[in-house]
């Protein structure tokens, strides 16, 4: 659990160079992505329209972001998680859970039943932790990702 008080906010624009640098700080830690986030740096880019959209959700305590989410609405009315980024000092301390929530609640505000993502396998454990099960997989630029989704209703409740 996270010791200290922490919000959930909506990401404000000027937070954009913060974010990217913050995602790639998380990419590098990850040893299975470190090579190819070295390889190809030009790949961590925030699009400008999700943070005037809203649609990217940072953690902050004390005046330092803790880590980010960021969401879309797909075609078929769902949502997908794009992005989930903690500091990597603050893994295992319950910020990416809080980050997955908001990200839910995101969903839920916008009539969604479920949130995707395509989910790096070294985050599958995270990932069943925060109520999500695997439905298939993807190959994806950077290798194989698997295609998750979790109910975004009350505690995740109801959609199976
Ligand atoms: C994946 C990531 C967002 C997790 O964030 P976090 O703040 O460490 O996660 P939390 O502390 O909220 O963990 C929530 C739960 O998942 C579990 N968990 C966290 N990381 C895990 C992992 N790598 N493997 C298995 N379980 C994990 C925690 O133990 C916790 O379970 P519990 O509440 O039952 O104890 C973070 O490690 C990260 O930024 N990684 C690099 C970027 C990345 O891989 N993003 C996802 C790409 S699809």
């Amino acid at each position: 659990m996270v010791s200290v008080a922490v919000t959930i906010r909506t990401a404000r624009v000027d937070e954009l160079e913060s974010l990217e640098a913050l995602q790639r700080r998380a990419s590098l830690a990850n040893p299975g992505d470190r090579e190819a986030i070295l390889a190809h740096p030009e790949a961590i880019v925030i699009p400008l329209n999700q943070l005037t959209d809203g649609q990217v959700f940072v953690a902050e305590s004390d005046g330092s972001l803790l880590g980010f989410s960021a969401v879309l609405d797909r075609e078929d009315g769902q949502t997908e998680l794009d992005g989930l980024f903690v500091e990597p000092s603050l893994w295992r301390a319950g910020v990416g859970r809080l980050l997955v929530e908001r990200a839910k609640s995101y969903g839920h505000d916008h009539a969604a039943v479920w949130l995707h993502v395509v989910g790096n396998p070294h985050a599958e454990g995270f990932y069943e932790a925060c109520g999500f099960v695997t439905y298939g997989s993807q190959q994806t630029e950077f290798g194989p990702g698997l295609l998750m989704r979790a109910a975004v209703g009350p505690r995740g409740g109801g959609a199976t």
